[in-house]
């Protein structure tokens, strides 16, 4: 079997991706038209051609851009059913999605609205594919606390459909203990809770993370190499991190995937999975990450299979919906 063939094989969850940032250009334009928003592009070859980032807020000031043309509950629909659609490709069987309703609510567009397209999405999804999926709510940490405080407020009415809370945008300045109050409120909700941390932000964003915000997983987290004591903490603890390795070349955290850490926090017993976040925007969806960190760190199969493991084990579903996608994880070749 080759490479490709076999990634996509493998039954895998993808933990880390922004809904926002599978809106491929395509998409973008359309939707643009349909709903007579003006972008700063004239064309989708050009925007493509814009895609050239040199950190983290030089693609967040690209991206709330481009998510713009996202107004009807019908455009969250379509954005969140093309993605099913390339995920289940890959071999995805059970997603947990991003949404940033603060991206949205602040143009006007009402925070069930969002939440109305992207759930009609996920029940499509399960019926068309079988795909099972979980919506986690991004508070943005360029706002204020007070700003994450009233999108919590907006979304108590729908909580039933909303299975965690978890904090992206600008990381360097905001670091986790800024929202101390409104993830301990989360926490007493019954909601699960994650964050990004340890992208650009230093190693100690990452204990804050789990020291102050209490998160069940660390979304990238491979600056925690620069740091042997946490290092050896993410291990004991088993920790999952979500590690996106074409973003973190896209957003130059690495200057190659040759240089990617990824291989040492698998080597030190760390909970390591392989995700896409904005796939439109870095050059690949989840199982090109899988087959080009393979490619450019010798990743073998034995380890593709261990990181498709940690990503169903670390994902928010009950056992028995876990049991079988391993199964059929541990009949697959190694
Ligand atoms: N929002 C979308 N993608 C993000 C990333 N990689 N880091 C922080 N915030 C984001
Ligand atoms: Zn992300």
């Amino acid at each position: 079997m080759d490479l490709d063939h076999f990634v996509r094989s493998l039954p895998k969850a993808e933990l880390h991706l922004h809904i926002e940032g599978t809106l491929e250009p395509e998409m973008m334009f359309e939707l643009a038209r349909r709903n007579g928003v003006a972008l700063p592009w004239d064309s989708v070859a050009a925007t493509r051609a814009a895609y050239a980032f040199s950190d983290l807020q030089s693609f967040l000031d690209l991206y709330y851009a481009g998510a713009a043309v996202l107004i009807h509950e019908q455009d969250f629909f379509e954005l969140a059913l093309a993605y099913f659609e390339r995920a289940h490709a890959d071999g995805v069987v059970h997603a947990e999605l991003f949404f940033d309703p603060q991206t949205h609510t602040t143009r006007g567009v009402a925070f069930a609205t969002v939440l109305d397209g992207l759930e009609r999405a996920c029940d499509e999804a399960q019926a068309r594919w079988g795909i099972s999926s979980r919506l986690i709510l991004c508070f943005l940490r360029h706002l204020s606390e007070d700003e994450g405080l009233s999108t919590l407020a907006q979304a108590l009415p729908h909580l039933a459909r909303i299975h965690g809370v978890g904090l992206d945008s600008s990381e360097k300045g905001h670091p986790p203990s800024k929202f101390a109050r409104l993830f301990a409120r989360c926490r007493e909700l019954g909601l699960h809770v994650v964050a990004h941390a340890g992208e650009e932000g230093p190693p100690a964003y990452i204990v804050e993370a789990l020291d102050i915000l209490g998160v069940e997983r660390i979304d990238h987290g491979v600056r925690a190499a620069e740091d042997p004591a946490l290092l050896e903490r993410l291990a004991r603890e088993q920790v999952a991190l979500t590690v996106c390795p074409l973003s973190n070349v896209k957003l130059c955290v690495y200057p190659t995937l040759a240089q990617h850490t990824l291989g040492q926090l698998l080597d030190a017993g760390l909970k390591v999975t392989i995700n896409s976040d904005d796939p439109a925007y870095f050059g690949g969806y989840v199982a090109q990450n899988y087959i080009d960190t393979a490619q450019a760190l010798g990743l073998t199969r034995a380890q593709l299979k261990r990181i498709a493991r940690n990503s169903l084990e670390a994902s928010f579903v009950p056992e028995g919906l876990r049991a079988p996608w391993l199964e059929r994880l541990d009949a697959m070749p190694a």
